[in-house]
């Protein structure tokens, strides 16, 4: 009777949200993540109720296992809400590859598998949902948030390429891209850019700049229930958007960043992260 859906990183932030307002809007909603005890507090929640399971994106055992049990549970997945993220912040010059990688498993790799897991159901059943979860950084790249940026690129592109793949199957697949969120995901981001702010880094005095910029976005960020209304959109209407932007007084700078010269938004960056006219140290003769 009601539609089964997995929402993935529903155990903080935008996919908690997510979980609970589909949850409401009558989905039966498989919320999962890797910290199980938090999903748990959600269990039971709304008309369609949440079931916390046990899922690691970046990891197709735990991929499989999750839709297993749904499937045993619930019948084939209806919709997915590839929402699993993290953010790898620092100079591109000196941010580990492998941290690199790790951007790129869960929020790169992981859509992929879960989308490779739950695309045969949707098919075979003629209907289904893939709601994916960017980033205003999926267009517009800050300083210092390559890996996150490219990610969310990477992202951009696999979702056009899908939409246009699955739609003759009935599948719709749209993009919810929002901008700063009031979340702890700001903390990870903080944590990240804390190791290249030090003494004797090159980049330290730009950084120090986006550090206290993006430390001042997600407090006074939209509501993580503003993104969650977009995703139930995308996941109900019979025209889901293919992306929605939120909140949308972001849209204007998505049009200037598709129109305006490379050097003139580079300058405009420049000035809202507050690091125009900021000098590196003099380099020192090799
Ligand atoms: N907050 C913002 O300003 C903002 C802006 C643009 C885009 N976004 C995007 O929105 C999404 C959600 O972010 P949020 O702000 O809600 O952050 P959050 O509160 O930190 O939540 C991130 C979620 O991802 C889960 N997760 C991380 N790695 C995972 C993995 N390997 N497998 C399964 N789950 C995993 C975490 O759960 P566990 O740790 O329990 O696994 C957590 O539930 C992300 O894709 C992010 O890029 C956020």
């Amino acid at each position: 009777m009601y539609k089964p859906v997995l929402v993935t990183g529903a155990s903080s932030g935008i996919g908690e949200a997510a979980a609970v307002a589909l949850a409401r809007k009558g989905y039966r909603i498989f919320a999962g993540a890797r910290r199980l005890e938090k999903l748990k507090s959600l269990e039971g929640l709304g008309q369609g109720g949440i079931t916390a399971v046990e899922l690691d994106v970046t990891d197709e055992g735990s991929i499989d296992a999750a839709f297993s049990a749904i499937e045993a549970e619930a019948g084939p997945v209806y919709g997915v809400v590839n929402n699993a993220g993290v953010s790898v912040m620092g100079p591109l010059e000196e941010v580990p590859t492998n941290e690199w990688r790790r951007q790129f498993e869960t929020n790169v790799f992981g859509v992929v598998a879960v989308c490779q897991r739950a695309l045969p159901g949707m098919r075979a059943a003629g209907a289904g949902r893939i709601v994916n979860v960017g980033s205003l950084a999926g267009r517009i790249a800050a300083p210092f948030q390559g890996a996150y940026a490219a990610s969310k690129h990477a992202l951009e592109g696999l979702n056009d390429s899908l939409r246009r793949e699955v739609e003759p199957f009935g599948v719709k697949v749209s993009l919810v891209r929002p901008g700063f969120i009031n979340t702890p995901f700001g903390n990870q981001e903080q944590e990240g850019l804390e190791r290249y702010a030090g003494k004797g880094h090159p980049y330290a005095a730009w950084l120090g700049k986006m550090k206290a910029w993006h430390a001042k976005g997600h407090p006074s960020g939209a509501s993580p229930m503003d993104v969650a209304e977009k995703i139930v959109h995308a996941m109900a209407a019979e025209r889901p958007n293919s992306r929605y932007t939120v909140p949308e007084r972001y849209i204007p700078s998505l049009i200037l960043r598709n129109t305006m010269p490379s050097a003139l938004t580079d300058r405009a960056f420049a000035r809202v992260i507050g690091v125009a006219g900021v000098k590196p140290p003099a380099a020192k003769a090799q």
